[in-house]
């Protein structure tokens, strides 16, 4: 008798726009037609576009803008867009759900390692870490100096949090714990744990720019958060105060953080995102010493780069079979 093969099933088509960890890319290439960006920069808009044209899902980074171009682009096909990222503001969500796109990302896992890079921003640059640096490179120390290098305390300080949510929690702890500082927040919703076990106190916004010694922002960028750091914003701040911002870059003026630097309304700053990213190397913030500046870092350890990769594939995975996706962001709203 003649053997009945079953007909073979395609596997649906994705482009992921970078490498990301094997933890998840493995998975991917396995289950997928995959095809994977290989260079270490994005890839070109137009070549972007050209590459995930009739793809049923996409990896999408944060350098990748998912707008209604993108999705045009793609295809009537496309199924899911999981973004390697716990922040997606380079999605359009409301036009993807327009179009019953679903979309992934990567919270959680990259809670304690963003909140170590912030407080690790917070204390380099109130103790003047890197411009020791570059003092020791630059081959100036000379000696000792009893009046050289000043910085600025942290015990029982006062930590600003803008956003109590996991990563502004999580930067909270390690202020409170650490170094007893008092917490101040703001968020438009009370964050009762951060009340109960931190004694944290939700304030209005100018309240916590004038009574906090280091501001941290932790907040999402959208509409009400873009350019909430701008020259009113420092002005209100302590001379005395450190602001920290691993969250976006679009959040802090650059030009106004860059005055408040110069001029000396704020003590220093230390900056995981920029805007641009890069930042431009004749941007002023690059030269100044109080302006400490890492390359968009936070989630750069083994467990958080993995852990994204792992849950990146899941939503991929799931969203191509129009499962529920583990981290979903435009879960439908039941009817
Ligand atoms: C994110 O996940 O949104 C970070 O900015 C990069 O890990």
């Amino acid at each position: 008798m003649a053997e009945t093969k079953a007909p073979k099933m395609s596997k649906p088509r994705v482009f992921v726009t970078r490498r990301i960890p094997a933890a998840g890319l493995d998975r991917i290439e396995a289950q997928c037609e995959a095809e994977v960006w290989p260079e270490p920069l994005p890839p070109p808009r137009d070549v972007l576009l050209e590459k995930i044209a009739g793809c049923d899902g996409v990896v999408t980074l944060l350098t990748d803008r998912a707008d209604a171009e993108f999705m045009n682009a793609a295809g009537p096909q496309l199924r899911v867009i999981s973004n390697f990222a716990v922040g997606y503001n380079n999605i359009d969500i409301a036009e993807a759900t327009r179009r019953t796109i679903w979309v992934g990302n990567t919270p959680d896992v990259l809670t304690d390692a963003t909140a170590d890079m912030a407080f690790a921003l917070l204390i380099a640059a109130a103790r003047r870490i890197t411009e020791g640096q570059d003092y020791v490179r630059g081959n100036a120390w000379k000696t000792w100096e009893p009046l050289g290098h000043i910085g600025v305390d942290l015990l029982g300080r006062t930590i600003g949090i803008v956003g109590m949510g996991r990563i502004g929690y999580a930067m909270a702890t390690r202020c409170r714990g650490g170094w007893g500082m008092q917490v101040l927040y703001c968020d438009t919703q009370p964050n009762e744990k951060a009340e109960q076990f931190l004694g944290a106190q939700r304030v209005e916004f100018d309240t916590l720019l004038a009574q906090s010694d280091f501001v941290s922002v932790h907040t999402d960028l959208n509409d009400t958060t873009i350019g909430m750091f701008d020259e009113a914003a420092f002005r209100k701040m302590k001379p005395t105060s450190v602001f920290v911002n691993t969250s976006r870059g679009p959040i802090h003026r650059h030009a106004d953080l860059a005055r408040a630097l110069r001029e000396h309304w704020i003590f220093a700053a230390g900056l995981d995102v920029t805007d641009p990213e890069p930042i431009p190397i004749d941007d002023p913030l690059v030269s100044m010493p109080n302006c400490v500046i890492a390359p968009h870092i936070a989630s750069a350890t083994i467990s958080s780069r993995n852990g994204m990769a792992e849950i990146a594939a899941d939503n991929l995975l799931a969203g191509l079979d129009r499962q529920p996706l583990r981290c979903w962001v435009n879960r439908p709203v039941e009817e």
